[in-house]
């Protein structure tokens, strides 16, 4: 038999080469190369399968000349999953979800093959438990057990035969790192064998029209297990988060071909499974601490919907000659600018201080209009003063310590008007016009002193 052929591949960027580097010569990542056993040629795969024939030259096509597929979506029917993909499951599209450990991914893959029974009848591939782990669990979420068809497997081969011959329109694969192919070597999680079965998967998907939800480890530094190539391969990539201590679950969109980033879905854990909520401002504010020093809320908009979080800060005098910069559900980075621009334009100067910076509920904000509260909180705490209760804030700062708008402004305000805030400081261009808000005071900012002023 002749020798398998084999690569390196870069678990960062994906990245292959033929020979072992210490550092992968697409993304400079060190140490990231494994060696992965390739399948056999596309040729001989497609006369294994059956598919015989030349394939069909491509042609040069004007786009006005191509028939447009409108994509067929079916609402799972738990909205904020639907929420997330975009609007519904899009036929014959692979979704990607990963997250860490217990934190309900089997569960609410398990609802949702429920929810969808009547309309969409489903698969449960699982590789991790057994046939009655997963009936009592279904049993203990409260779901009708004879609508859900379960199967224990984790050879690829056998599942896409099982596929082929039951031809669900929904199949779920619990969890990708435990799927193997035979025709490879490497041991299953190994990155040639979540790769490899990946692929068939997607290419079964694509062929036969069937909706893949695939579960996904993640490492412990946050990404998928198995390499970034995982990611491209899929049409949504959707990642659970939470904090361990809450119950309360964030279903984050990160890549979707079909729908908008950034979105979010959110859920409650109870002792019946995952709960929607619907309103998710209110569970993100801590509530009796808002009149703390050091303490904002803020109105973030995550995908398609405005949210108030509240965004924490402690300013405390450091012992240690380069002071700590820490912060929880925002960038790093960002903050270290951030008050750069607060001593160059605000006065402030903390450089002999530690200052930590937390977004209350495990949440992550990723936009810009977390800036001015984040300094807001950090000035609050450095001068143990409170802000004024009911106040929120949100705009970009900029290096020049202007205040910059962000996209949506009117839409965050309303938002935070209905949570009954009595006062906004914002950036001049989101300002609404006078007289839109009764009862909340619009403090319209265009230079961070401003702002600062605003908030003694
Ligand atoms: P699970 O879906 O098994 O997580 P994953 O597949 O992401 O590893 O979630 C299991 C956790 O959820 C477990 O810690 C128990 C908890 N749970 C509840 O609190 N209520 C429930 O109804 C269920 C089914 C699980
Ligand atoms: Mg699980």
């Amino acid at each position: 038999m002749a020798k398998p052929k084999t690569a390196f591949v870069c678990s960062e960027c994906g990245g292959s080469s033929n020979k072992w580097q210490g550092q992968c010569s697409d993304c400079g990542a060190w140490n990231t190369l494994s060696e992965i056993v390739l399948a056999p040629s596309a040729s001989t795969e497609n006369r294994r399968m059956g598919y015989a024939g030349q394939p069909a030259a491509a042609v040069v096509t004007r786009l006005d000349q191509v028939p447009q597929g409108v994509e067929s979506r079916t609402e799972v029917g738990i909205s904020e999953l639907d929420r997330v993909l975009g609007g519904g499951l899009v036929d014959g599209s692979v979704v990607l979800i990963g997250g860490d450990p217990g934190i309900g991914k089997s569960t609410l893959l398990l609802q949702a093959l429920d929810a969808m029974a009547a309309r969409m009848p489903g698969l449960y591939v699982t590789g991790e438990e057994s046939l009655a782990q997963v009936a009592s669990r279904a049993g203990r979420l409260g779901l009708s057990l004879a609508g859900l068809h379960c199967l224990t497997e984790t050879c690829v081969e056998r599942i896409i035969t099982h596929l082929m011959q039951a031809k669900p329109r929904l199949a779920v694969i619990d969890s990708i790192q435990t799927i193997y192919s035979e025709q490879l070597p490497a041991a299953p999680g190994s990155v040639s064998q979540v790769r490899e079965s990946a692929a068939r998967l997607v290419r079964l998907a694509k062929e036969q029209g069937i909706s893949i939800f695939l579960v996904g480890h993640v490492t412990k530094e946050g990404g998928i297990a198995g390499p970034r190539v995982l990611e491209h391969m899929v049409d949504a990539v959707l990642y659970f988060e939470g904090e361990s201590g809450s119950r309360f679950r964030v279903l984050r969109a990160f890549k979707n071909r079909f729908g908008a980033v950034n979105e979010l879905g959110v859920f409650a854990m109870s002792d019946r499974g995952l709960r929607e909520v619907p309103n998710p401002s209110a569970i993100f504010l801590s509530g009796s601490a808002m009149d703390t020093p050091g303490s904002i809320v803020m109105v973030t908009r995550e995908g398609t919907r405005p949210l108030l979080v509240e965004v924490q800060a402690l300013v405390d005098q450091s012992s240690l000659a380069n002071p700590r910069r820490v912060s929880l559900g925002l960038e790093q980075n960002r903050l270290a600018m951030l008050l750069a621009v607060l001593h160059r334009h605000g006065g402030l100067a903390v450089f002999d201080q530690d200052v930590f910076v937390n977004v209350v509920g495990g949440i992550r904000v990723q936009e810009t209009a977390a800036d001015l509260p984040v300094l807001l909180a950090v000035l609050s705490s450095y001068r143990s003063r409170p802000l004024a209760e009911k106040t929120v804030a949100f705009g970009e700062v900029g290096l020049s310590g202007e205040i910059r708008p962000v996209p949506n402004g009117e839409e965050r305000l309303r938002e935070a008007a209905s949570h009954g805030f009595k006062r906004a400081i914002v950036p001049r261009a989101n300002a609404p016009r006078k007289g839109s808000f009764k009862d909340m005071e619009v403090i319209a900012v265009d230079r961070l002193t401003e702002a600062l002023e605003a908030a003694e």
